[in-house]
């Protein structure tokens, strides 16, 4: 009886396990589709105002860009994606 309920609880687990994996690949797919200035609009405004497209050169972006990944937590493509949607402001 006990080995039983053991075993229900195992694949509770795994199955709770498997679900919160899946959930996390179809989050980051939907963030991959994003584009540059969703992606700004959502990250960049968290610890400052989103600065404007035309404060900075393109030249300057990309070194904001490289500052802000890190600070923002962004993979290399969303700051990338950033950078070129701010850089075509210009
Ligand atoms: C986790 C907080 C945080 C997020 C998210 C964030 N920033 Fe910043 N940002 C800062 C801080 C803090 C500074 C002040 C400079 C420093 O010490 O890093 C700053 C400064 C800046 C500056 C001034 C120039 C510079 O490089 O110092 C610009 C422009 C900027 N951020 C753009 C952005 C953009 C674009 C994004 C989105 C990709 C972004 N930030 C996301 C925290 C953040």
């Amino acid at each position: 009886m006990k080995k039983k309920i053991y075993i229900y609880a195992l694949l509770l687990a795994a199955f709770a396990a498997s679900a919160f994996i899946q959930g996390c690949s179809s989050a980051k797919e939907t963030l991959a589709n994003k584009s540059g200035a969703q992606l700004w609009s959502e990250n960049c405004i968290r610890c400052h105002n989103g600065p404007s497209p035309t404060e900075f050169t393109d030249v300057q972006w990309k070194t904001i860009g490289m500052h802000m990944q890190i600070r923002a937590n962004l993979t290399s493509t969303e700051a990338k994606k950033i950078v070129e949607f701010l850089q075509s402001a210009n």
